[in-house]
């Protein structure tokens, strides 16, 4: 198994590679690449601790040997926001660091699954589709946005606020990555229930999360950690699944016949080829469908926004 990070010297980027050279199954390979100079050092940092995954370091000129043979990629580089802005304000500088790096990915791993991480998620997603069907190796099943801090927030805020053991709270998030277009389905949570009022403050807890971090940061950056531990998780699931284990996560995916949007956080059952099986998100409260019906025209327009971008 080789697994690239790009933006591997940054926040995300260091704490996933951690992650990933402690985790990843024996005889992996690990290649980090970003345009910082510091990243052949990050490298060897990692290398000094001893387990069986080789760990290599690539600098900007280098992303074709960072990326070939490449079975799973993850892309975290990119700006983070500061204090007052939105995730969309990032999409001058990202979307084209994002459509970039997919044109190599493109060109020297078609085949890869690729975990999108930088935002804005749900219009960084649609560049990367667009920029592998301009290249003629675009396979849905295969492209990812990474929801996972969604579910892993919404599990420790469920757990803390309820005295649930949190390895044992499940909650599905559903939609996108920013603002209203993340949904937790609370309904669904199982072996509790919340009041009303639980329900609509979890909620805006959930959909805010990222920029309770960007602000007790303070200028600093975005969240880091968590997202080094989302991406793990996610990472780690997509190889077990490549390895033959039956996997479900939560992820934004193409879904094709959706009355949704084009791009949608579901439930997906993954195999050795990415997606094998969307699964229904199941029924919906009466607030949890009217929350779906509001974001949806916002959802689809920052998908659009991808598409342009990329077609213009
Ligand atoms: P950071 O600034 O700490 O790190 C970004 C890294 O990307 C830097 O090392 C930089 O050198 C590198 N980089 C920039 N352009 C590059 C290029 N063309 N090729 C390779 N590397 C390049 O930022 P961060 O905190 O790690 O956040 C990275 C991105 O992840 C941001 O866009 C942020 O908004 C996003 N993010 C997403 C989620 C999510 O849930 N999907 C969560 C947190 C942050
Ligand atoms: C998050 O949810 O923490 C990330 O999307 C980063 C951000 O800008 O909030």
């Amino acid at each position: 198994m080789k697994v690239a990070v790009l933006g591997a010297a940054g926040g995300i980027g260091q704490a996933l590679s951690l992650l990933l050279k402690t985790q990843l199954p024996a005889g992996s390979e690990l290649a980090l690449y970003d345009v910082a100079p510091v990243v052949p050092g990050v490298a060897v940092d990692l290398s000094h601790i001893p387990t069986a995954v080789a760990v290599t370091g690539h600098g900007k000129d280098d992303l074709a040997d960072a990326l070939t043979g490449c079975d799973i990629v993850l892309i975290p580089a990119g700006v983070p926001r500061k204090p007052g802005m939105d995730r969309s304000d990032l999409f001058n500088i990202n979307a084209g660091i994002v459509k970039n790096l997919i044109n190599g990915v493109a060109d020297h791993c078609p085949t890869a699954c690729v975990g999108i991480i930088t935002n804005p998620v749900n219009t960084t997603v649609a560049i990367a589709a667009e920029a592998l069907k301009a290249k003629g190796v675009y396979d849905k099943n295969k492209l990812f946005g990474v929801t996972t801090l969604d579910v892993i927030r919404s599990e420790a805020f469920v757990a803390e606020l309820k005295g649930l053991d949190v390895a044992k709270t499940h909650v599905p998030v559903i939609g996108g990555h920013s603002g209203t277009t993340i949904l937790p389905l609370l309904s669904q949570v199982e072996g509790v229930s919340f009041t009303d009022e639980e329900i609509a403050s979890l909620t805006t807890r959930i959909q805010n999360a990222g920029t309770e971090v960007v602000e007790a940061k303070a200028g600093g950056g975005s969240a880091t950690l968590s997202m080094g531990q989302a991406a793990a998780r996610f990472c780690l699931s997509l190889v077990a699944a490549m390895q033959g284990a039956d996997v479900v996560e939560y992820t934004y995916v193409q879904v094709d016949g959706s009355d949704d949007a084009e791009f949608f956080a579901h439930p997906v059952r993954l195999g050795k080829n990415g997606v094998t099986e969307i699964l229904s998100y199941g029924e919906l409260s009466a607030f949890e469908e009217k929350a779906k019906a509001d974001m949806l025209d916002g959802l689809r327009s920052d998908i659009q926004l991808g598409v342009d971008f990329v077609n213009a």
